[in-house]
């Protein structure tokens, strides 16, 4: 029987870009031949909207399970015995009961974030409660933070990490980043990703590579968690 991986997109933040990096990894996920469904967990619905409104159809299979509240595991696990990977996109508040229920059955949490220091001091209560979940209920509960938003010759980067380990708390960032691209909010307003996005578009090309770069190297540490088993 199949049991989907399971990356939730997480971070307390709102407007990091939990849904633009789920929606579109999902999506490059999908059209590279992993059987993907991507999660809406947040009441909001921006994944299910985004999905089927605009002017493009969306190949990737959005389900949005935010209605069951608290019991969110539990539908979680139905899809992960039917797809290879399952992406979830969390609500934006460290209160809606759904998030810890998500990070209870996920494998990894990928927590966003703007490059500067205070998008990392307000991330900074969601990296505890992902150490919390993992101390409590799922030991094999992975995660990083990635920086997305970057703009041109931002040296945040070392800033960052300088700051989180000051802070000590046993996360990392992963190496890929994703820039701040107009293209990003454009296949947002046409319903579409930029690997399902039909019509060329200026940044297109390189918005697809720094995807494939994230997709890239998340397979890479899922198929080295697998072998340490
Ligand atoms: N890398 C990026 N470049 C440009 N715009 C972005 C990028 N990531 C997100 N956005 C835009 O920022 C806004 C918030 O992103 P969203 O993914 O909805 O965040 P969240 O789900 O964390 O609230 C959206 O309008 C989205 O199009
Ligand atoms: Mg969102």
């Amino acid at each position: 029987m199949k049991k989907a991986y399971t990356i939730a997109l997480a971070n307390q933040k709102g407007g990091v870009g939990k849904t633009t990096v789920g929606l579109n990894l999902a999506s490059a996920f999908h059209l590279g031949g992993t059987e993907t469904a991507l999660v809406d967990a947040d009441p909001q619905n921006t994944s299910l909207r985004w999905a089927t409104s605009g002017a493009e159809t969306l190949g990737i299979a959005v389900t949005s399970l935010a209605p069951a509240g608290n019991k969110i595991g539990n539908e979680i696990a139905k899809l992960q015995r039917k797809y290879d990977l399952v992406v979830v996109d969390c609500p934006g508040n460290l209160e809606d009961p759904r998030t810890p229920e998500v990070l209870k059955v996920a494998d990894f949490c990928l927590m966003p974030l703007g490059p500067s220091p205070a998008d990392l001091f307000s991330t900074l209560a969601m990296i505890r409660e992902v150490a919390a979940i993992r101390r409590r209920d799922n030991p094999g509960l992975n995660s990083a933070l990635m920086l997305n938003a970057v703009n041109g010759k931002t040296k945040m980067r070392g800033e960052i990490i300088k700051l989180l380990e000051e802070q000590d708390v046993g996360t990392h960032l992963l190496k890929c980043q994703i820039a701040q691209r107009e293209i990003y909010r454009q296949v947002f307003a046409l319903g579409t990703t930029v690997h399902e996005c039909t019509r060329y578009m200026r940044g297109l090309k390189e918005a697809r590579a720094e995807i494939e770069a994230l997709a890239v190297e998340l397979s890479t540490f899922i198929a080295e968690t697998k072998k340490r088993g």
